[in-house]
């Protein structure tokens, strides 16, 4: 189905050919004035130049082509020679007909349907979630979703940290505490126990012990450095420790990512990446790219447009060991050789900008992934407590993200205290708001930027927010189950007819967006267009639902044209929160 812009353009251009002039002047916009006219186009002062005339002349000659078209309720020239339109009624009303009879409500998908592979989450095991993968976890579920709404086979990795240094502090206190442990001991060749000897209670307790004593206590630091690289060595029994470590994270961290709505395919780490490694330093060798420099390999990345200094890309340390890189490469021969993606997307802490340049050109230049792939890297900014400091918990701790959605959740309860639901429904609602509260407080904003986590204001029933698009969406409902309840009947043939009221063409004229967001969204990776899509529909329709009666309206094809365009904008909006992975409860 076209968009309704498209539409627009194709008569416009059409318009200028029939007046002698080249059709690609016809490009129609939003109007940057909605208080004149809906569309305009500024082709005429382009043209003018070209063809050494006034622009209002060329504009008037356009308008009278177009003066009769069914197209346009007022189509004018204003100087200096601005084309202004206003879409005629039933025009609009085909349009949102033709929205409710197609399931994507117009929104098609790509014409070429590519595997990307998306890299979100990023969580560590055994160290305790913080906002940074708070935030790629809401932002990747998002641009994951969106990329499969359009048709693309999408596959999202978890990714988890689950081979650096943390795994190295935690056997070093174990060992410390435990030394008894089978583990341990470096003569046993039996099977390992099944049960863990830790729960993720205690691992929480543990790392954080053992990463503030390392940072006063030299030897230790070494001892877990050690103990890292022998666990990378292959040790046996620091191995089995390590698969606890990662079985009882996992588990915890599928209830968290659950509870937030996010839904990985896949639950690799980066220890999945480790047999890729030699056979790609070997390449990388073989093929003259990578070189020692004091005792380290690595391989040049800077290319002569830099404007800043882009370091080399380190490969291997002169002990030999592997890096956060070496592993960010071996995992992309691993994504190639699984998945053969055509884009694969990170989306990290926008701090590791600068680093997954390297990683970027350093695949490229070393030919483990072709030119035509896109390697994307959506960096994210900070969020931030109202002080502008990065956010804390109420007792000033670290966010842990179960103690973030506690808190949210309790104010969600508060607001809605009064309302006369049966418990369990209240519950149900207030965590769906609750989530909606702290996604769309991220998602509304342009992923790069920092922004403020205001409790207050994101949890607010009213204004751009997560609570007011659910409260319109469950406004909707309702209304819809009253009109079954009480058997309004709804004609089957029914038709959104032309009104030429203001509130109704508002609604038309924002879900008319619909397809161009969603498209803009995935191209862009920018979930926030979504958002801004959702605010303004919803405002538009609270418009029309207070301005029109829909339900008991005494005129049947009015009560019907209403009830149909109700049912459209419910479905709409349900469809594009799910894009960001939102769900909206029955009541609130
Ligand atoms: N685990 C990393 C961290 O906590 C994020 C991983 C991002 N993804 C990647 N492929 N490096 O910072």
């Amino acid at each position: 189905m076209k968009r309704l812009m498209e539409l627009l353009q194709e008569e416009l251009c059409a318009a200028f050919e029939k007046a002698g002039y080249d059709g690609k002047y016809g490009k129609v916009a939003l109007s940057n004035r909605p208080d004149l006219c809906q569309y305009q186009c500024n082709g005429a002062l382009a043209a003018a130049k070209e063809y050494h005339k006034a622009p209002i002349q060329m504009a008037e000659e356009v308008v009278d082509i177009l003066k009769d078209s069914h197209t346009f309720r007022e189509i004018s020239a204003q100087k200096p020679g601005f084309i202004n339109m206003v879409v005629a009624d039933d025009f609009l009303a085909d349009y949102a007909n033709a929205m409710a009879a197609d399931e994507r409500f117009g929104c098609e998908e790509a014409g070429e349907k590519e595997t990307i592979v998306i890299d979100y989450g990023g969580a560590n095991v055994a160290k305790p979630l913080h906002v940074g993968h708070l935030r790629s976890a809401v932002i990747g579920e998002s641009i994951k979703r969106t990329a499969r709404y359009m048709g693309h086979k999408v596959i999202g990795d978890v990714h988890l940290g689950d081979w650096g240094l943390q795994i190295g502090l935690i056997i070093t206190e174990l060992r410390s505490r435990k030394p008894e442990l089978v583990y341990f001991d470096e003569n046993y060749s039996g099977e390992y126990p099944e049960e863990p000897p830790f729960t993720m209670a205690d691992l929480e307790e543990i790392y954080p012990y053992a990463s503030k004593y390392s940072k006063e206590h030299e030897d230790y630091k070494e001892a877990a450095q050690a103990a890292t690289a022998e666990l990378q060595g292959g040790r046996r029994g620091y191995l089995a420790l390590w698969k606890h470590i990662n079985r009882v994270s996992v588990e915890d961290l599928k209830v968290i990512y659950d509870k937030l709505n996010v839904e990985f395919d896949l639950w690799k780490a980066e220890s999945d990446a480790q047999p890729y490694i030699p056979d790609m330093v070997q390449g990388m060798k073989d093929g003259g790219y990578a070189h020692m420099d004091q005792g380290a390999l690595v391989v040049d990345v800077k290319e002569e447009t830099d404007t800043k200094e882009i370091p080399p890309c380190m490969i291997l340390k002169s002990n030999g060991a592997t890096l956060y890189n070496t592993t960010d490469l071996a995992t992309i021969v691993e994504r190639k050789k699984l998945f053969d993606p055509k884009q694969i997307i990170y989306v990290v802490d926008k701090r590791q900008g600068l680093y997954f340049e390297q990683v970027f050109r350093c695949a490229k230049k070393t030919k483990i992934i072709g030119e035509d792939v896109d390697l994307t890297f959506v960096g994210f900014g900070t969020m931030n407590g109202k002080d502008g400091k990065p956010f804390k918990t109420r007792d000033g701790g670290v966010l842990r993200l179960e103690a973030l959605l506690a808190e949210v959740t309790e104010e969600v309860e508060k607001k809605m205290a009064d309302r006369e639901m049966a418990e369990a429904a209240r519950k149900d609602a207030a965590a769906k708001v609750a989530l909606a509260a702290i996604k769309y407080g991220d998602l509304s904003n342009q992923p790069a930027k920092d922004y403020i986590f205001d409790l207050e204001r994101f949890t607010s029933f009213e204004g751009n927010t997560g609570p007011y698009i659910l409260y319109t969406i469950v406004r909707i409902k309702s209304l819809l189950n009253k009109v079954r309840e009480q058997g309004i009947a709804v004609p089957a043939g029914a038709k959104i007819l032309p009104l030429g009221n203001k509130t109704q063409t508002d609604v038309i004229l924002a879900l008319s967006k619909w397809s161009d967001t969603v498209e803009t969204a995935f191209a862009e990776q920018a979930p926030y267009k979504i958002c801004q899509f959702l605010y303004e529909l919803s405002d538009a329709f609270n418009k029309f639902y207070h301005e029109n009666k829909i339900a008991t309206n005494e005129d049947e094809s009015l009560r019907a044209s209403h009830i149909k365009l109700s049912t459209l904008v419910g479905k709409v909006l349900e469809t594009a929160i799910d894009l960001l992975g939102l769900e909206a409860p029955d009541q609130m």
